[in-house]
């Protein structure tokens, strides 16, 4: 059918097919609006009518007043396709991604992912700008709170069950196109400023950074999204090697590639592309389907296939692909299919959608620090002070469809529940406060300060290069320990941040940002209602100048061999140690846990066999509670040098207080197996050791041998 239809086609509909715009230019009532920006793009009526996809809708009603418009107008009736950002959830909002990797159970991403396909689809979204599967390693990049950490394994296992969770039809034919983000290694810019240069070898690109893409890619993601950064000196977004060598000839990747916001345009600020017409040739010719904002595609590809600079050939198996994906989700059959006013009038918000998210969010928190002072005791008398007492911003970056003025503060949910407060209040210095409330504070037996980040300091364009807490924070925090009391630190925060100045405090933790629902989980988990269960996803370090710092590193010809007494001429700083403040996988429970009783049922493997582990795992209480059990390798010798220790596999599962379970893993050739530069997967017969625990501290291990 689509070959029939691509017959039909003429050269400027094709061309049409590879742009995407705002909605903007085709709402009617805007259209004196954007008269201007029509006028600057240098577009006109047929051009813009003539586009294949919308970037962003807000509701059913704007997407079927637009398509109506334009299929009005289109000549063979091809439907637009409408995409999005929807990432932690459409209205209902979910935890950040980095607060959804802190739980560290995957199927949580795809619970997002299909309640957020249910939200979006019904409200005129058939594709979303999710997941961002970028591997990160250091937190002053703003977007680490869209990513899912410093474990490639971790980032591997969210990507796929998101893209799984977005694709899967649901019973109402709800479903959402994936569009994994941002091809590639944007999560490398260098110093952590977004949009910088990055510069990553080809071993780095297939042993890391390409992770999260490859496993996306895997699960059958729709559609992917280049970065605006460069590889190997080239702008992604025209990058033969990574959108033809890596993707279509390496991966097979069928669906279609998209560029982020005018990325294709920005090739000639880097100076790889002369002018638009340039820009354009280099992204066809590199295999960029559609172009998103930019009009270099829609105001020079004619003249350059008429000249015959370019191929009608790379015209047609973009457009091509293009047709297949709006076929695919099922446009063709019904231009509108999934929007409904009536429909997201039960489904946005629902009760059901809310309790999800609030039990990602419960799942989600980190407790960091605890010295008895949490649960709270039911009769303690709480002062709540900090910025964020009575914010409801809670949802975080990328959250654009949701509203933050349903949510509840904090002090909303303490005060609903009728708890003792002495005091109540935001403030981000020692001047928001009356020498009443000093009275207040004084008078409560533990003082809570819920202290961090603004929302608009992470996420995108949002890059630090002080990740400390703000020094009116620390005052206030120092205030609360002068006072000799209990001090609780709740964070809200978008990034691992350095910590020093709150270290003495009774209790840490780490919230990020948790959505609509936030407060509430927050409450429970204060409370004991919640028994933590998170762990951190990146490594926190100890002061900036530890960056980059994280768990899987190598081991280096020189070592720190006794960090406690270490050598002169080893790999370390002078003054501070090479352990991060907080490592990767810390978390604390409310319960005690222990894993005992490591055995393999043999010590030597076959490249066919697979080893099978046991271990225990038992939870001493007091509470009934989760906890994570963390399987990692260590491969000795090798053809290049390998982390000195690698998570491969963890389960999540729930013991009631005194249960004890034994947990079973399987070993096999695949987790020992690693890429070289040309992107080829090998392994090495040789020693492995297997490490079993629940967090980095206490791992019991084992050895094997591949042979
Ligand atoms: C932005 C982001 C990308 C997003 C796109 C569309 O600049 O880089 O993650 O999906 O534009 O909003």
């Amino acid at each position: 059918m689509i070959e029939e239809l691509l017959k039909q086609m003429t050269l400027k509909e094709k061309i049409g097919q590879l742009a995407k715009l705002s909605p903007y230019f085709l709402i009617e009532e805007l259209e004196k609006e954007a008269a201007g920006p029509i006028k600057e793009l240098n577009l006109d009526t047929e051009k813009i009518f003539s586009i294949g996809s919308i970037l962003g809708v807000r509701n059913a009603e704007e997407m079927i007043k637009i398509q109506e418009r334009y299929l009005k107008r289109s000549r063979l009736k091809i439907p637009l396709l409408f995409m999005g950002d929807v990432i932690h959830g459409f209205k209902t909002i979910f935890p950040v991604p980095l607060a959804i990797a802190s739980s560290f159970d995957p199927e949580t991403a795809r619970t997002i992912a299909r309640v957020s396909a249910r939200e979006a689809n019904v409200s005129g979204l058939h594709l979303t700008f999710s997941p961002m599967a970028d591997f990160v390693r250091d937190p002053r990049w703003g977007r680490v709170v869209e990513s899912f950490g410093e474990s490639k394994y971790l980032l591997g296992e969210f990507a796929k069950a998101m893209v799984e969770g977005y694709q899967e039809e649901q019973q109402g034919g709800e479903r959402l196109g994936a569009c994994v983000k941002h091809f590639a290694c944007y999560g490398a810019s260098e110093g952590g400023r977004d949009y910088n240069t990055v510069d990553v070898s080809r071993v780095w690109l297939h042993n890391y950074y390409l992770s999260g893409y490859r496993e996306a890619v895997k699960a059958k993601t729709k559609a992917i999204m280049t970065a605006f950064t460069l590889f190997e000196g080239v702008p992604c977004t025209i990058n033969r090697y990574l959108l033809r060598s890596v993707l279509r000839e390496d991966w097979g990747f069928e669906g279609v590639t998209i560029s982020d916001y005018d990325s294709l345009q920005e090739t000639i600020k880097h100076g790889v592309s002369l002018n638009q017409e340039d820009a354009a040739k280099n992204g066809i010719a590199a295999g960029l389907d559609i172009e998103m904002a930019s009009v270099c595609y829609l105001n020079h590809l004619e003249k350059l296939v008429k000249s015959g600079e370019v191929k009608i050939e790379l015209i047609d198996e973009a457009v091509l692909r293009i047709l297949k994906l709006k076929e695919d989700l099922g446009l063709f059959a019904d231009p509108y299919r999934g929007a409904s006013p009536k429909k997201e009038k039960e489904y946005l918000m629902h009760p059901d959608h809310l309790a999800k998210s609030e039990a990602v969010a419960r799942d989600a928190i980190v407790l960091m620090k605890n010295n008895g002072v949490l649960p709270l005791r039911k009769n303690a008398k709480l002062a709540l002070i900090g910025p964020f007492v009575t914010n409801r911003l809670t949802n975080g970056p990328w959250s654009w469809h949701g509203y933050n003025d349903e949510n509840n503060s904090l002090a909303d949910v303490f005060i609903k529940n009728n708890r003792q407060m002495t005091l109540a209040k935001s403030g981000s210095d020692l001047n928001d406060y009356t020498p009443e409330d000093l009275q207040a504070l004084k008078a409560a037996d533990i003082i809570i300060l819920y202290l961090g980040e603004d929302r608009k300091l992470s996420g995108e364009a949002h890059s630090l290069t002080n990740i400390s807490l703000p020094d009116g924070q620390v005052r206030l925090y120092q205030l609360a320990r002068k006072l000799d009391k209990p001090t609780v630190v709740i964070l809200q925060n978008g990034r691992p941040m350095v910590l020093e100045d709150i270290l003495d405090c009774d209790a840490i933790m780490e919230t990020w940002f948790l959505g609509s629902r936030s407060s509430e989980a927050i409450h429970q988990t204060l409370v004991g209602e919640n028994n933590p269960s998170g762990k951190l996803p990146m490594s926190f370090p100890a002061n900036i100048g530890q960056i980059p710092v994280y768990h899987d590193h190598l081991l280096t010809g020189r070592p720190v061999t006794d960090p406690e007494n270490p050598g002169e001429y080893e790999s370390r700083y002078l003054d501070q140690e090479n352990n991060p403040r907080f490592k990767f996988a810390h978390g604390l429970s409310y319960s005690t846990f222990s894993v005992t009783d490591l055995r393999l049922d043999k010590d030597e493997m076959e490249k066919d066999d697979q080893i099978q582990l046991k271990v225990r795992i038992t939870n001493h209480g007091p509470y009934p509670g989760k906890e994570t059990i963390l399987l990692f390798l260590t491969d000795h010798f090798a053809r290049i040098s390998l982390p000195v220790i690698e998570l491969k596999q963890s389960q999540k599962i729930f013991l009631k207080t005194g249960e004890t379970r034994e947990v079973e893993f399987t070993i096999t050739l695949d987790d020992t197996m690693y890429y070289l530069g040309d992107g080829s997967r090998v392994y090495d017969k040789g020693d492995f050791t297997v490490h079993v625990g629940t967090n980095m501290e206490n791992l019991l291990n084992a050895k094997f041998r591949l042979i």
